[in-house]
């Protein structure tokens, strides 16, 4: 049995990931195309496809994921679960009709009626990350600033643009790793001084975490949950006397800061390995019950 991480880039995370001695098996990096040689019914796949650097969608493979699935290959974090992570709109409305707590999130494309939200909002796009692109707007002047200055993106184009309701910041978020329905890891993300956004690529420094307050541990549950999510980085931000999930991150970049009591890479690949036996021998029994 072969267990695969299907990416196009091999990232430290990914790398990490693939050099854990598990029990008898290692996770090995592959390519979408490389997986689809190589891997057969009963082999398990991990996908890591992220969003483009351009901003303007996803990594090429998820219709690699989906054959993989039809050959019988064990998929976890499969087209659905990183297309819910990846495309803010979709994460919007899952967590929407999960019941879980999200900022308001209004779609903006050349040619519809553009929204007219309640300010302050965010504008940012659709498929973001790094904190790229993310402005935020204060008055209607600003707000039409951010969009004239996007318009001629080719992920504008391509996808429109979110306008979002600003969630007052408060300096840091609070980043949980869920992985199958479990917290395995967290970390406070600060943002850098003069900086509203909390990402590390905008120079936000990561806080360890002792015990992620269980509030915020059962909402990053629900999120995972509501999209799907197999491995998942849930971004909290305070609101009041809780928590709302901003955002999920699909292709999570970890470090071993997001679990100081162990070793977050080696519990990821065991919990993720006993789901994909437990997922196969559910299967085995079905067969028999069906013989
Ligand atoms: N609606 C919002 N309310 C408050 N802060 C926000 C909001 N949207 C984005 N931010 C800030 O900007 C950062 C980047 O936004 P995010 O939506 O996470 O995009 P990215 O995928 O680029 O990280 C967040 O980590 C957060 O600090
Ligand atoms: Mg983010």
């Amino acid at each position: 049995m072969q267990f695969a991480l299907i990416a196009r880039r091999p990232t430290p995370t990914n790398e990490e990931l693939a050099a854990v001695a598990g029990p008898g098996s290692r996770w090995e990096l592959m390519t979408p195309e490389e997986a689809l040689d190589v891997l057969v019914a009963g082999d398990v796949a991990l996908g890591r496809l992220d969003v483009l650097p351009t901003l303007d969608g996803m990594d090429d493979g998820l219709w690699a994921l989906g054959a993989l699935a039809a050959r019988g290959v064990v998929v976890l974090n499969d087209p659905p679960a990183l297309l819910g992570a990846h495309d803010k709109l979709l994460t919007s409305r899952l967590l929407r009709r999960a019941g879980v707590p999200h900022p308001q999130t209004w779609h903006v494309r050349d040619g519809r009626p553009a929204p007219v939200p309640r300010l302050p909002v965010v504008v940012k796009p659709r498929f973001g990350s790094w904190g790229s692109e993310v402005h935020r707007c204060a008055e209607y002047g600003e707000l039409h600033s951010a969009l004239a200055s996007v318009r001629d993106t080719t992920w504008f184009t391509r996808h429109g643009a979110l306008v979002q309701e600003l969630v007052t910041p408060s300096g840091y978020d609070l980043r949980i790793v869920v992985a199958e329905g479990r917290v395995v890891g967290s970390v406070f993300r600060i943002a850098a001084p003069g900086e509203w956004r909390t990402n590390v690529a905008l120079g936000g420094v990561r806080r360890a975490v002792t015990q992620p307050p269980l509030d915020a541990c059962t909402i990053a549950i629900a999120a995972a949950a509501a999209i799907g999510a197999s491995l998942v980085g849930v971004d909290l931000l305070p609101d009041g006397e809780s928590w709302t999930v901003l955002e999920l991150n699909g292709a999570v970049e970890l470090t071993h800061e997001y679990a100081p009591w162990g070793d977050v890479f080696s519990e990821i690949a065991s919990v993720l390995r006993r789901t994909a036996l437990e997922r196969l021998s559910l299967r085995t029994h079905l067969a028999r019950d069906i013989a």
